[in-house]
């Protein structure tokens, strides 16, 4: 539990005179809050906040943000700590267990991932029902709602051991489902998972390997995919998590919860903006156009906006946005591109919209999404696929954040409330007294 009541907030009912203390919470870091839960018990009155901005809808041990000072932390360790020392399945383990593993912890736990990495075979012919041109996304939504169709063993969220197992398949079975969509829609055949190799590099090989001949996973591109993958693994309460605590806190099984969380994602305002980027890059073409369109953002009227530019929480430097940069030069080094038109149109942007007035005084920082498209266009990516990586990642956040909420006592129904603006009560009108 939070500590209660240092200080208080007082609020009082103009009309009745009515006050009340509403008791302060105070987290480990970061601002208090103020708890409204008696509000309406003692003044008759909700709260308003549309887009629960001002709301913490919840208690949470797993991430924090500081927005203003650009500080990412999962169980208190910062994001680029992770990303230069750490894999996608050890931070995996951190986000579902709360501490860093020992040597055998981290082996048990990859092994255990690892081992559920097939799907049930009935599972692929789901696959043939989807048109050959339909958006991974809307895939990956069908065949992650429908594995609480085949894993019945592990869908009872009351018992730790079937959370535990339902963690282990959804995390080892979404790369698996990503790049079978994805192998669907290019007409080749399923690859089936090796649990010989590590996380990422699994996911590479059943991207771009053909049955036919060989194939080896470069190390650098395996390494960069792990690092992309934990800077998206968890990042507190935003839409898609919140959705999927708000499906969960129903007691739905977390297989459906986690396609809620994944048609929550779905959205060009959570997880299309990397490739708005890429097409923003080609819109503006060379270099030399840059000033132009910097005019153009800048310009109210013309509701063109730096895409990758601006976040909800983060009002300085998006602390992944740099370890994205860095990890451009890698992948872009690794695969012989010399000089990228879209990397350096980038840095460009970002050099022109750092000195700019309008972007400081906003507070308007590069974001995760700025570089990462380029890293995944470099990487032989189709743009659809970008938001089902997104996916994949998450899944890990999701699911340790309905973890701690089925964990959590106080945890209740999700029931935000409304301010009804329709019609007051009135009678039925029959169809021929209608004018
Ligand atoms: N380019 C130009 N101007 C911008 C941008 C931008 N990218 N972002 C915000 N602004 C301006 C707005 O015009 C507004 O100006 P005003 O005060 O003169 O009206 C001001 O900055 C505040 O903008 P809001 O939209 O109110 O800020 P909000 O915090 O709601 O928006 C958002 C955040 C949606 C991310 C926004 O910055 C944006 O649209 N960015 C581009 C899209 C993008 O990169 N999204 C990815 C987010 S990261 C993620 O989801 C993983």
């Amino acid at each position: 539990m939070s500590n209660e009541a240092h200080g208080s907030v007082t609020m009082t009912l103009d009309e009745s005179n009515k006050s009340l203390s509403l008791p302060l919470r105070l987290g480990t870091i970061g601002p208090s809050v103020a708890d409204i839960s008696k509000i309406y018990g003692t003044l008759g009155v909700f709260t308003y906040d549309p887009g629960y901005g001002m709301t913490a809808s919840c208690e949470s041990k797993i991430t924090y943000i500081d927005g203003d000072a650009g500080i990412l932390l999962h169980r208190g360790y910062p994001i680029d700590q992770l990303a230069e020392h750490s894999s996608f399945l050890e931070v995996a383990y951190l986000l579902l267990n709360g501490e860093l593993p020992t040597a055998k912890e981290r082996h048990d736990f990859e092994y255990g991932v690892m081992r559920h990495t097939m799907l049930h075979e009935q599972l692929r012919r789901f696959f043939d029902g989807f048109r050959r041109d339909a958006h991974p996304m809307a895939v990956l939504c069908g065949v992650v709602g429908a594995l609480s169709a085949f894993y019945h063993d592990s869908l009872d969220i009351n018992d730790p051991e079937h959370r535990r197992i339902s963690a282990f398949r959804l995390i080892a079975k979404l790369p698996t489902i990503a790049a079978w969509a994805y192998k669907y829609t290019i007409g080749q055949p399923f690859m089936y998972p090796r649990n010989d190799l590590g996380y990422a590099e699994n996911f590479l090989y059943m991207m771009n390997a053909v049955p036919a001949e060989p194939y080896k996973v470069s190390p650098v591109l395996a390494r960069a995919m792990d690092r992309i993958f934990i800077l998206h693994a968890d990042h507190e309460q935003n839409a898609s998590t919140s959705t999927v605590r708000l499906a969960g806190s129903t007691g739905a099984n977390p297989f459906a919860c986690i396609a809620a969380g994944i048609a929550s994602l779905w959205g060009p305002a959570h997880g299309g903006a990397n490739e708005a980027v890429l097409k923003m890059l080609a819109d503006i073409g060379h270099k030399d156009n840059i000033p132009d369109f910097i005019e153009k953002v800048k310009d109210k009227d013309s509701h063109v906006r730096l895409m990758g530019f601006g976040h909800r929480v983060y009002k300085n430097y998006d602390p992944r946005a740099k370890i994205m940069e860095r990890t451009c030069h890698e992948v872009l080094a690794e695969l012989g591109i010399k000089d990228d038109p879209l990397l350096d149109m980038a840095m460009e942007l970002e050099r022109i919209a750092r000195h700019d007035e309008y972007f400081i005084s906003k507070k308007l920082y590069p974001n995760v999404d700025f570089y990462s498209g380029i890293i995944l266009k470099a990487m032989g990516f189709p743009t659809s696929m970008f938001t089902v990586l997104f996916a994949v990642a998450r899944t890990v956040g999701w699911i340790s954040q309905w973890k701690e909420m089925i964990e959590d006592p106080s945890q209740r129904i999700g029931r935000p409330r409304q301010v009804y603006t329709g019609s007051p009560q009135r009678d039925f009108t029959p169809l021929d007294a209608r004018s």
